[in-house]
């Protein structure tokens, strides 16, 4: 399949619990039996099996889960076996108080839920340490097992005395003296220069500490993926000290705000993410773009084709409402994965649960248990599609353009103070220019500032105000040897600690963008202001398109003008900019616009920089294009996103795709 599990087909199966099952083996026969006829050749074993595994302390019981793996592994199913590290005993809690965590309010949480362990703690270290290796000298040698599970969902924070200690240390290692740090950090703002890095304190609540200085805050969610890192590479280490050097993946979730994913490229052994979108609760199409950007975004993360780890064949019993799935969206929901470079179609939960939060949570096997079941026969049809698919090989995705989502910067952009608190407008930006892009028929890498540009053709880094990993001097090559750069209003205000520059913004890039960015705007809610097409300029664009939220102004000094502003006292300067720099170009796009201008902008640039195309025929709103290689061909998805029939007419497929219907055709 991949280069990292050594398969040729798609997985398809997902986290299964049959350690909640262990005194019904006509369950478990019958799971099996289900399982064979959905295709399904994969689960995930073991997530929050901690208390099956070590009931009491030093007492280890995994007979019962090498039967199960055994089982599996004969019916030709695969086990991904998890470290239990995301829930742990009633004993453990009990006896080691020091591995619940200790809230930003500054209390230490009592036994209970999951996802809340101290992340330095040495004893919680040392318990996950013993059972990950135990687990990995019993069970991890097993044919059937083919990739580690690290944890579950690594995310939140620890406040206690110990984290706060990493996070000093973690600080000297960054700044070396306190004086550097006073200076980066600006710390005579309010007097709040520190004398040693023992002063220094993890944000609190708005009530309890330091809440509102941004540098600190920057660097505690710095710290925060640091250690959650280290935490893992514990994890990790006692697999490895068992002598096991199977691949290790741990799940992320969607936008994850907690966490800089970017940051585990190096100790993931292969990217795998939990998807939970929100079908049917806005415009199925939107939803399906939205969900786009978070495979491409996983898939961004080390280049390379991931694994959908989780997700639902129906509706989940978490979010507000749960709302049905119109039949074959589960099909392609999962084929949409697919397209976008995943390897695997994996489900939580395979049975559902008996009892507990999540016994109302869609299944692939639900309480009733039989296989009349409409979503049991959905899954069928999927594992069989899926099977027909053929060969895997871990194929890529061809792209040319990159898009710029930074976590660091994200993190900045949500603390600051000003230009608009109540919304910047981070996700309807990425949203609408990513959407633009994909309109466009292209496909698209997400990367980070940290990613090389070169190799691209089109750059889009929409509200890049933090530069740092020497942005600016990326942006500078990309568009000298050139490359299509095209940025936002709010770009290269700040320094790596969100300091900002002195001097004509965007810092190091006023000559690259021909212009300097002097004011910002809010908008009220409710506000809508208008960009006026310039004379003469591409007839892609329309006379007028809508804005909101927030807009820049800015004085050109090279940069010509494609559209001006036609409202407030502002009416008449320009708004859209393109600058000619070495071989290149780079477009300033100075309003929050509305989704039209992206759609008829990318549509402009795409053609006037010569990308390739998926395919040339503009598709119908509502249908999504992606391509991939599978085996040595590149294949094109077409997806219908809606409830109506949708008639295509192109070169790779003409016909008509029913509601929700994907087609996979040879791109020619
Ligand atoms: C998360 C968790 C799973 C399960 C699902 C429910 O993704 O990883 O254990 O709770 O949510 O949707
Ligand atoms: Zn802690």
């Amino acid at each position: 399949m991949n280069d990292v599990i050594k398969l040729d087909n798609f997985l398809f199966g997902g986290d299964y619990n049959p350690d909640q099952w262990l005194k019904s083996p006509e369950i478990l026969k019958k799971d099996i039996e289900m399982f064979v006829e959905a295709r399904v050749n994969v689960v995930s074993l073991g997530i929050f099996a901690w208390s099956a595994y070590e009931p009491v302390e030093g007492e280890f019981h995994f007979e019962w889960l090498k039967e199960i793996i055994d089982n599996l592994y004969n019916n030709g199913i695969y086990t991904v076996l998890a470290t239990p590290s995301g829930a742990r005993p009633k004993w453990l809690a009990d006896k080691y108080p020091e591995v619940l965590r200790v809230n930003k309010d500054r209390r230490r949480i009592g036994f209970g839920m999951r996802h809340n362990h101290c992340h330095t703690s040495s004893v919680y270290r040392e318990k996950v340490y013993i059972i990950n290796r135990k687990l990995a000298e019993t069970l991890g040698d097993h044919p059937g097992v083919i990739l580690w599970h690290i944890s579950n969902e690594y995310g939140g924070e620890c406040y206690c005395d110990s984290c706060q200690k990493a996070f000093q240390n973690w600080l000297k290692d960054r700044y070396q003296t306190i004086d550097r740090l006073n200076d980066e950090w600006v710390t005579a703002f309010w007097s709040h220069t520190y004398n040693s890095f023992e002063q220094i304190e993890a944000p609190g609540t708005m009530e309890l500490g330091e809440w509102a200085m941004n540098p600190l805050l920057l660097n505690w969610r710095r710290f925060v993926t640091f250690i959650t890192k280290d935490f893992m590479k514990n994890e990790i280490k006692a697999l490895r000290d068992a002598g096991n050097q199977k691949p290790a993946t741990t799940n992320f979730m969607y936008d994850y705000d907690g966490l800089n994913y970017k940051k585990f490229s190096d100790i993931v052994d292969i990217v795998s993410w939990d998807n939970y979108s929100r079908w049917h609760k806005f415009e199925d199409i939107e939803v399906a773009y939205d969900t786009a950007f978070q495979h491409d975004l996983m898939r961004g993360i080390k280049h390379k084709p991931f694994m959908l780890m989780e997700s639902c064949p129906t509706a989940v019993n978490w979010q507000s409402i749960s709302k049905l799935r119109w039949p074959r969206l589960a099909e392609t929901a999962g084929l949409q994965a697919v397209a976008h470079g995943s390897d695997t179609v994996m489900y939580f939960q395979m049975r559902q649960a008996r009892a507990g939060m999540e016994k109302l949570h869609g299944a692939l096997i639900s309480s009733y248990g039989e296989k009349d079941d409409r979503i049991y026969e959905e899954c069928v049809s999927l594992g069989k599609r899926l099977e027909g698919l053929g060969r895997c090989n871990s194929g890529q995705v061809p792209v040319q353009t990159a898009f710029v989502y930074d976590r660091e910067n994200i993190w900045a952009l949500e603390d600051s103070f000003g230009p608009r608190n109540k919304d910047m407008g981070i996700k309807s930006l990425t949203n609408k220019m990513y959407k633009g892009l994909r309109r466009a028929n292209l496909n698209v890498e997400i990367v980070d500032m940290e990613d090389e540009l070169t190799g691209y053709k089109l750059v889009v880094a929409p509200l890049a105000y933090l530069h740092r990993a020497g942005f600016a001097d990326k942006v500078r090559k990309f568009v000298t040897a050139g490359g299509v750069f095209v940025t936002s209003y709010w770009f290269g205000i700040v320094d790596e600690d969100d300091k900002m520059h002195l001097g004509a913004v965007p810092h190091e890039l006023t000559d690259v963008m021909g212009l300097r960015e002097t004011e910002v705007d809010g908008l009220f809610d409710g506000m809508k202001y208008k960009i006026l097409k310039a004379q003469g300029a591409t007839d892609k664009l329309k006379e007028e398109y809508s804005f909101d939220m927030l807009c820049n102004l800015v004085e050109p000094t090279t940069a010509k003008t494609l559209m001006t502003y036609g409202s407030d006292f502002y009416a008449g300067t320009p708004a859209v900019l393109v600058n000619e720099f070495g071989e290149g170009k780079a477009y300033y796009l100075g309003a929050h616009a509305e989704d039209a201008f992206y759609e008829d902008l990318f549509d402009y640039i795409v053609e006037e920089a010569g990308l390739d195309r998926i395919i040339e025929e503009k598709l119908p709103y509502g249908v999504e294009l992606s391509s991939r290689y599978l085996g040595d061909q590149e294949k094109v998805f077409l997806q219908n996103f809606t409830r109506n029939e949708i008639a295509i007419d192109t070169k790779v497929y003409n016909g008509t795709l029913k509601a929700y219907e994907t087609v996979v055709c040879d791109k020619c």
